[in-house]
């Protein structure tokens, strides 16, 4: 990965979701000027409606290792960054430690958590198995129902929205300026906007997220959304208090996961190919809470505060795009299920590559040069 671009250079970012600020707020404090063109920064995209898991364990699956190596990277990289963005923006950006837990409601559920533990140990990563008491023992919300399943220590989670808010401030103090046009296609040195406009600069990133295709042509049949719906839930006065770590379930072959807040939790998340269909359907809300209160019954008293749907970017391999797609244009977009995750280690290829430096060997996977091997 090259680049002619240097320190002190303009340096426009089209998205202002976690990875697009997480950019910029690290361009900006190591002296590039940085313009960010987002509508509504921090608002409306993926990040916003995000449940905030920072899992490579628990997301892992054979086949996708270079996901799970990148990720476990970007994890590593999470308590400094935090620490750092807390210290850069005031605002705590709500890192959680406490970990995770897996669990199955039946048997063919708990059939397939084996098969993650096995691959999971082959692995070396630290897990540990769990009768359905031993997780009431740990968590004594949860149903009596539920079978058994894994605790995983190093999955983490972060609070999306304090995050959000805490990158905006880090931004703002960096001097990062706010565009809120939107960008209609970039070009080495230019990000054109939808009135007409045009947002010169010596390098563009985009990361926009699902809507990333849509601007430059290399990346048309690269990035597509995959829609997800999620829910907020409050824990009401006298209800059970959520859990201490984030829960995460299989329940009749449904993926389910239930990330504590402070006085409640967000439940998801939905998966479908539908394109940019931005409706929270009856059957998506109905499956996600029958679910949830089979994990943890205590739900059924807590008030549903949000429904609401996002889009995450899919790509064909699971993997991001992170790099150069022509000079003067770099993409950091792709993230999939794990924009949140992959924030930090994204921040850092993209410095790299602004900066001409060698990026983070994880990042090397990410490449989009792979896309034309991917295509043929
Ligand atoms: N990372 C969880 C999700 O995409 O639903």
């Amino acid at each position: 990965m090259s680049s002619d671009v240097v320190v002190g250079s303009r340096v426009a970012v089209v998205g202002g979701g976690v990875v697009g600020l997480s950019v910029a707020w690290l361009a900006a404090a190591s002296g590039l000027a940085v313009v960010v063109v987002d509508p509504s920064p921090a608002r409306g995209g993926a990040s916003w409606v995000a449940g905030g898991m920072l899992a490579p364990v628990t997301e892992a699956w054979p086949g996708e290792e270079a996901v799970l190596g990148l990720g476990l990277d970007s994890l590593a990289r999470w308590p400094d960054f935090a620490a750092r963005l807390r210290a850069d923006s005031g605002v705590d950006p709500g890192l959680d430690l406490a970990g995770t837990l897996v669990v199955a409601a039946d048997g063919a559920d708990a059939e397939v958590l084996r098969v993650l533990a096995d691959y999971l140990a082959g692995l070396g990563r630290e897990v540990r198995a769990l009768t359905g008491r031993e997780l009431r023992r740990l968590e004594p919300g949860i149903g009596p129902s539920v079978r058994s399943g894994l605790e995983v220590p190093g999955d983490l989670a972060v609070d999306n929205r304090a995050l959000l808010t805490a990158l905006l401030a880090a931004c703002e103090r960096r001097g990062v300026r706010f565009d809120r046009r939107s960008a209609a296609e970039v070009g080495p040195g230019r990000v054109s906007t939808t009135d007409g406009s045009t947002v010169d600069c010596d390098a563009v990133v985009v990361s926009a997220g699902a809507w990333s295709g849509s601007l430059h042509p290399a990346l048309a049949d690269a990035i597509r959304p995959v829609k997800g719906e999620i829910l907020r839930l409050r824990a009401r006065r006298g209800a059970l208090p959520p859990p201490t770590r984030t829960v995460r379930a299989l329940v009749e072959s449904r993926p389910v996961y239930l990330v504590p807040r402070p006085g409640g939790l967000v439940l998801g998340a939905t998966q479908y190919e539908a394109g940019f269909d931005g409706d929270v359907t009856v059957g998506g809300v109905r499956d996600l809470l029958r679910d949830a209160e089979r994990v943890l019954p205590g739900v059924a008293e807590y008030a549903l505060d949000e429904v609401v749907a996002g889009f995450r970017a899919g790509s064909p391999d699971n993997l991001p795009l992170v790099g150069e797609v022509e000079p003067g244009v770099l993409v950091a977009a792709g993230h999939h299920r794990n924009g949140l995750l992959l924030a930090p280690v994204t921040a850092e290829a993209v410095l790299a590559a602004l900066r001409g430096d060698a990026p983070p060997e994880s990042a090397r996977v990410a490449d989009p040069a792979r896309l034309s091997a991917v295509a043929r």
